[in-house]
């Protein structure tokens, strides 16, 4: 059993995420700028989900970012010192809407999760989650059958998010490599999201062809 904190967790993507990793045992923690939101929202999922401010959440042993991509770099920077030494996961992915489209964004350093290890400096940065539909996730009762990207420069903390995420129902971990991969897998999740507005679906990605 491992405490995961995510900051920003109360948004659809931390509650989906939050509801799968308590259903794997985990015990996790919803950050939020606003503790008694995150206990409000946390009291309405399913599993053992606490809400607490996110410097609460940035002291569990693992760390999910999950807030807008254009706050991610000042909430982690907020709770630098609790986040060293940790394994911090990006799901983070700059988007905007344009139309019937959502358009990715290339940040200076080319991805949300380079900016965010680049204000990290003492944490090791994985990237997950980028391509899941947040009301799928939320909901255990879907048949979400997704598989999960996975990124980092960092081998050891790429296996055990891995591990992690294999543990989380109807997901799959598929490491791709490191986080030079990070702006395609970002931008992907662009790909994704207007292909839902489109087919006005709750599409996911799975990879055919693999035998893990
Ligand atoms: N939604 C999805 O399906 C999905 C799937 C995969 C990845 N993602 C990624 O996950 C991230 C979160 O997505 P989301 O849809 O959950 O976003 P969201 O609802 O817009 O934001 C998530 C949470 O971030 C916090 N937040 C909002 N503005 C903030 C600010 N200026 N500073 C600090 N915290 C702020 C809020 O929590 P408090 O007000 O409680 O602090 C909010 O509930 C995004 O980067 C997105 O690209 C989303």
């Amino acid at each position: 059993m491992t405490t995961v904190g995510i900051l920003g967790g109360t948004g659809p993507a931390g509650r989906g995420v939050a509801v799968r990793l308590s259903a794997a045992g985990h015990d996790v923690v919803l950050g939020s700028r606003d503790a008694e939101r995150a206990a409000q929202v946390a009291s309405t999922l399913t599993g053992e989900i606490t809400g607490a401010s996110n410097d609460d959440a940035a002291h569990c042993e693992i760390v999910v970012v999950a807030t807008p991509w254009d706050s991610a770099v000042a909430t982690v920077r907020a709770v630098r010192e609790a986040l060293a030494g940790k394994i911090v996961i990006s799901m983070v992915n700059a988007l905007t809407k344009e139309g019937r489209e959502m358009l990715p964004i290339y940040p200076p350093r080319g991805s949300m999760a380079a900016q965010i290890a680049a204000a990290l400096p003492d944490s090791h940065v994985v990237g997950a989650f980028h391509h899941l539909p947040a009301s799928e996730m939320e909901n255990l009762e879907s048949s979400l059958a997704a598989d999960v990207v996975i990124f980092g420069d960092d081998a050891e903390a790429r296996t055990a998010v891995e591990a992690l995420v294999n543990e989380m129902p109807g997901l799959r971990a598929v490491v791709a490599g490191s986080t030079s991969l990070a702006s395609a897998v970002e931008a992907f999740t662009a790909v994704c999201i207007s292909i839902n507005i489109r087919h006005k679906a709750h599409s996911y990605v799975t990879l055919a062809g693999l035998s893990i």
